[in-house]
């Protein structure tokens, strides 16, 4: 019987599986999300790009890489689990040791459109089937990436942005993952979702063709949380109740027209 794609991410220790690299890490369980909309993928010849390799160096400090992960787990993971798939990697570390007869990878900052354009005429690809952000998590950088990888799309290809964070203007977060410029990735989808206008200040450019291509937007994994009521001083449980929070999931599948 053919492996799940979780069983290949917890083998490999990327966090995207049940497992991670060690039991110090939490992981996402990303997985089980994914494979019903990738199943359909699985033999075909596809292009497969992943921008965010989980991979250590000078420019970015990769805390993933330990216990199971030697780095370049989730790479790993697609070229077993897209048998026939031309994959591409990109990241701002180096990391050309994970290249093979189907994966190529290249040290690209996903947030600056030359370098973009760069990987674009290096990599002889016109157009992807699946694309998938796993890279600084700055909502700057995945509204940059998501602008300009949507045109790199094929029609009835899917876009999926990872760890949708609280992280943009007014979510008061400090740190290398967070922005004052613009406004968290999810908020900003979750706007158009919900009403057909993306939420502002954001870095998209050419909204209108985002707007007019998008088939579907599906956001998934949202945070549980136990409920508390207000008790005699302090706060505390009712019980095991949990509901998930509202505007807390983390990560969303785009389909192209
Ligand atoms: C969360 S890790 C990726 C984990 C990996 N996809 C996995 O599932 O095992 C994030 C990666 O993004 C890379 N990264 C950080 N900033 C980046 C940028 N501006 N452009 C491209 N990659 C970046 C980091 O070097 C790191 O390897």
């Amino acid at each position: 019987m053919k492996k799940s794609l979780t069983e290949i991410a917890n083998h490999f220790g990327t966090d995207k599986g049940t497992e991670g690299p060690s039991q110090k890490w939490n992981p996402h369980n990303y997985t089980d999300i994914y494979e019903p909309y990738l199943d359909n993928f699985r033999e075909s010849h596809i292009n497969f790009l992943e921008i965010g390799l989980g991979v250590t160096g000078k420019n970015w400090r990769a805390d993933i890489v330990h216990g199971k992960n030697s780095g370049g787990a989730s790479i790993k993971m697609w070229y077993e689990y897209f048998s026939n798939a031309k994959i591409f990697g990109i990241d701002i570390n180096e990391c050309s040791y994970l290249d093979n007869d189907r994966i190529k990878t290249f040290v690209i900052d996903q947030g600056t459109i030359k370098q973009l354009d760069y990987f674009m005429e290096k990599s002889g690809i016109d157009e992807f089937d699946i694309i998938i952000d796993d890279g600084s998590h700055i909502p700057d950088h995945q509204q940059t990436s998501l602008s300009y990888f949507f045109k790199k799309l094929k029609k009835g290809g899917l876009y999926i942005i990872e760890d949708l964070l609280d992280n943009g203007i007014g979510d008061n977060k400090s740190g290398r993952m967070s922005s004052n410029k613009v406004v968290n990735t999810r908020n900003v989808l979750k706007q158009f979702y919900l009403t057909g206008k993306f939420s502002t200040p954001n870095m998209l450019s050419d909204e209108a063709y985002l707007a007019s291509n998008i088939e579907w937007i599906r956001f998934h994994a949202p945070e549980k949380s136990i409920k508390y009521k207000l008790g005699k001083s302090i706060f505390h449980p009712i019980g095991k109740k949990y509901y998930y929070k509202k505007d807390s999931e983390k990560v969303c599948v785009i389909k192209k027209k």
